[in-house]
């Protein structure tokens, strides 16, 4: 007999529940489920309507429930649909009258949206400690590599030079702001659902404010309907998802570049990488490539979700069911490849400096300098940067550098040039001058480090 069988003369049928239900999935929130139903007790209790020994029963045996579901204790059955109906059915199997009582003045409409929202949020602050320690370590390794010369692109050409930990450091700036926005959701998600009932409350004398309180909330949400039909929370922490994952793709496809035979600015440790079962010689960076291509689930997950919510009426509706599997794909998604991802640049990188250098030395990166030298010695930055771009021709004719044509090809082209000019182009001193807030001069991206390293 179901829990809500009252009205109903035929048992469901098999195919029908199998549709239905949720509880092969959303078992997973049997620790909120009983949380909530533990707060939602103590409420009754309060209000008058458990007794003493009621409570005690009750708030005992969904403990010892817990135990028995994180043994492995629990078969989970289809025919009570749902997470919350199972664990009502499994207090009733051991405490009979009493265990109908915790239903009191609660619909699984607001126990639904209370549980997944305290899911939510433990799932929002995990991923937040992942990033904070992501970013702790990315700083850590820039400040080694604060002097390592490698080559700033634009449209994946040669621009101007840079540091390593500059662009390390530009990778911490993405994940400080996904840590913010996780902030300011958990901060939205600070009013509770539990009270709102199926849609309209209760005229039972209940008190949502003690409950939310107990839940660890600072307020009760201020709109039944709302409170069970939203799901922004859940938005807005899949979209901080997709935004993290375009950042961990978008590293990931730049150390895959990097570790190209072409660039060869890394390597994996073998640890790290794979084989191929056909080419002997390869050696392929399936990590990085992997979590590029899961972004495309947490995308997903986001857009399935957004469209499963855009039409629906007012309040409850079961297409809200679809809600617990986006989110799930894309929680566990995220916190799979951050800790994956944590776990290759912590160990499974070997940078290579000399290769950078090189890398640096080609592609005229300097160019910009050698203008900005013109400006500085009074010529307009329009003259000047037609000035190096003649400069730069008669390097490429002659197949050298900037610093390497002799002071009299500069001569020819512009005369107020000395031999000031190949201190001036050394790349490090290209670096060091470029002493800008937000800059890679190594003194600018060190203070950046420590910043960063205060703030978490
Ligand atoms: N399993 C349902 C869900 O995840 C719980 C709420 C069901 N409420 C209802 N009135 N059928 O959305």
């Amino acid at each position: 007999m179901k829990l809500w069988g009252g009205r109903f003369t035929q048992a469901t049928h098999k195919e029908v529940d199998a549709f239905n239900a949720s509880i092969p999935f959303d078992y997973r929130m049997y620790a909120e489920d009983i949380e909530g139903s533990v707060a939602h007790s103590k409420m009754l209790h309060k209000q008058g309507f458990f007794t003493d020994a009621e409570l005690k029963a009750v708030v005992t045996e969904l403990a010892s429930l817990k135990k028995e579901i994180e043994a492995g204790n629990i078969d989970w059955k289809i025919e009570y649909e749902d997470i919350h109906m199972h664990i009502e059915a499994l207090l009733t199997e051991k405490l009979g009258a009493t265990a109908k009582k915790i239903h009191t003045a609660r619909s699984r409409n607001d126990q639904v949206a209370l549980d997944f929202k305290l899911y939510a949020k433990k799932q929002a602050v995990a991923a937040k400690e992942q990033l904070i320690n992501l970013v702790l370590l990315l700083a850590e390794i820039a400040q080694e590599h604060t002097e390592t010369i490698l080559p700033g692109f634009t449209h994946l050409q040669h621009a101007q030079p840079i540091t390593l930990a500059h662009h390390l450091m530009a990778y911490v700036e993405m994940f400080a702001r996904d840590i913010e926005r996780m902030e300011s959701t958990l901060e939205r998600m600070n009013l509770s659902p539990l009270g709102a009932g199926a849609l309209a409350t209760t005229t039972l004398d209940i008190d949502p404010l003690f409950t939310a309180k107990e839940l660890g909330f600072s307020g009760v949400m201020r709109n039944s309907l709302d409170a069970v039909s939203d799901r922004d929370y859940l938005l807005e922490l899949m979209n901080h998802n997709a935004l993290i994952m375009m950042h961990l793709s978008r590293f990931s496809e730049e150390l895959i570049i990097w570790n190209s035979t072409e660039f060869g600015y890394i390597r994996f440790e073998d640890a790290f990488a794979t084989g191929s079962s056909m080419m002997p010689q390869k050696k392929n960076p399936d990590l990085p490539e992997l979590i590029r291509g899961k972004t495309g689930r947490v995308y997903g997950s986001l857009v399935s979700l957004l469209t499963t919510m855009k039409a629906l009426p007012l309040a409850y509706n079961k297409d809200m069911q679809e809600d617990k599997e986006a989110f799930f794909n894309s929680s566990d998604t995220v916190s799979q490849c951050l800790s994956i991802f944590t776990f290759l640049i912590a160990g499974g990188i070997l940078f290579n400096k000399e290769k950078m250098f090189a890398s640096a030395k080609k592609g005229y990166l300097n160019a910009t300098d050698l203008a900005d030298y013109l400006v500085e010695h009074d010529v307009p930055f329009r003259d000047a940067h037609h000035i190096v771009g003649e400069l730069v021709a008669l390097a490429i004719e002659k197949g050298v550098s900037l610093e390497e044509l002799a002071l009299s090809d500069y001569q020819s082209i512009h005369a107020d040039i000395d031999s000031s000019v190949y201190g001036f182009l050394a790349l490090e001193a290209c670096v060091k001058r470029r002493n800008q807030p937000g800059g890679p001069a190594p003194n600018r991206v060190l203070d950046h480090i420590n910043f960063i390293k205060n703030q978490y």
